[in-house]
């Protein structure tokens, strides 16, 4: 039986042949599952130790046992070669040269206008204001009517006016916000800013676009006065502009509030001489307030009798104009990185 004891030694050269030839971990998977599946040729040896007597079978047993433990330990040295090797390939190429300079990433500024409405809103937030946001598209009944401009008002060809629908619009004015804003609080007293676009269909030129912000401000409580407005109104300019700068109120007319004055401050260039940037008369404007009217208040239910408030309306790139010399409106919506990376917030 000198051929069974061969064929064992065969087979076994055979299939460590096949275990150390294997390229990859996939191809050592293939030899074991075609070598030693249970119907494996190899397997199949077993079955002649049953033809065979006393020591031949002992030694038989003993051979094949050889024979098993050496594939399994051809096959774990493979095994463990391979997975060396694949480590080895991942971390070859996934090396990282930290010799190499790394990419420069220009970091780009904030456009003035944005860094004005974060500066004027951390000014009103320091006086206990709310931050509020209102629609750009409005109805015709916010915009016009609850701000006390009914249809046919004159009022309402000062803000020329881009309409979506016949009854729906660009907000002209943040004004709105202030109706938004009562309607919400329904009887409680107010506190709030808002910040946001507004559109009018004005010619562009170097102090009008058609697209420009407004900061809107609304307080409503019980005994609230000009008083107040007064000084709110001074306080924030002067935080804004400098403790130098002159405030002028004079008396003026918007629908929604009674009495109305528009708020000028010296000018900065000539401190109230009178020089071509404020066209001779030594003072700016840059914003409208009042009085809440009391049919503004009426509308959104709160007393009049009781109630009283005051509002404003500040031209967001008016103030950035003012603040840092900037001679065109235009430049605020061109997005030239050259414009822009010149402003940081002081
Ligand atoms: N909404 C007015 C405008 O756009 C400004 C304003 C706001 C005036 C609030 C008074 C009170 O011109």
């Amino acid at each position: 039986m000198a051929n069974v004891f061969e064929k064992v030694g065969e087979i076994k050269e055979r299939i460590i042949k096949a275990i150390n030839d294997a390229k990859d971990l996939n191809a050592l998977k293939l030899v074991q599952e075609t070598e030693l599946n249970k119907k494996s040729e190899f397997n199949g040896l077993m079955s002649h130790i049953r033809e065979l007597l006393g020591e031949e079978k002992v030694k038989f047993g003993q051979m094949m046992n050889e024979a098993r433990s050496a594939i399994q330990a051809a096959l774990a040295k493979k095994d463990e070669e391979l997975n060396n090797k694949l480590i080895e390939q991942k971390l070859a190429s996934e090396k990282i040269d930290i010799t190499l300079p790394g990419y420069n990433f220009k970091v780009g500024g904030i456009n003035p206008f944005q860094l004005i409405i974060d500066e004027i809103t951390d000014i009103f937030v320091s006086m206990g204001y709310e931050v509020k946001e209102g629609p750009d598209v409005e109805t015709d009944y916010f915009n016009f009517e609850r701000m006390n401009i009914p249809a046919n008002h004159p009022a309402r060809e000062m803000q020329d006016s881009f309409y979506i629908t016949p009854t729906t619009l660009l907000r002209t004015h943040t004004s709105p916000a202030q109706a938004h804003a009562m309607d919400e609080k329904s009887g409680q007293p107010i506190k709030i800013i808002c910040p946001g676009k507004c559109f009018r269909r004005d010619d562009d030129d170097v102090t009008h676009s058609h697209q420009f912000g407004q900061v809107e401000g609304l307080v409503v409580g019980k005994g609230i006065n000009f008083g107040n407005l007064k000084a709110t109104l001074e306080l924030f300019l002067r935080k804004m502009f400098g403790e130098k700068r002159e405030v002028r109120f004079r008396g003026s007319y918007f629908p929604f509030t009674e009495p109305s004055v528009e708020v000028d401050i010296s000018c900065m260039e000539c401190h109230g001489k009178g020089c071509p940037t404020c066209k001779g008369t030594g003072f700016i404007e840059i914003l409208g307030a009042g009085m809440v009217h009391p049919n503004v208040l009426k509308m959104s239910g709160y007393d009049p009798n009781e109630y009283s408030g005051f509002a404003f309306g500040v031209g967001i790139e008016r103030v950035a104009m003012l603040r840092y010399g900037v001679d065109d409106i235009r430049k605020f919506y061109q997005n030239d990185v050259r414009f822009i990376e010149q402003f940081t917030r002081k």
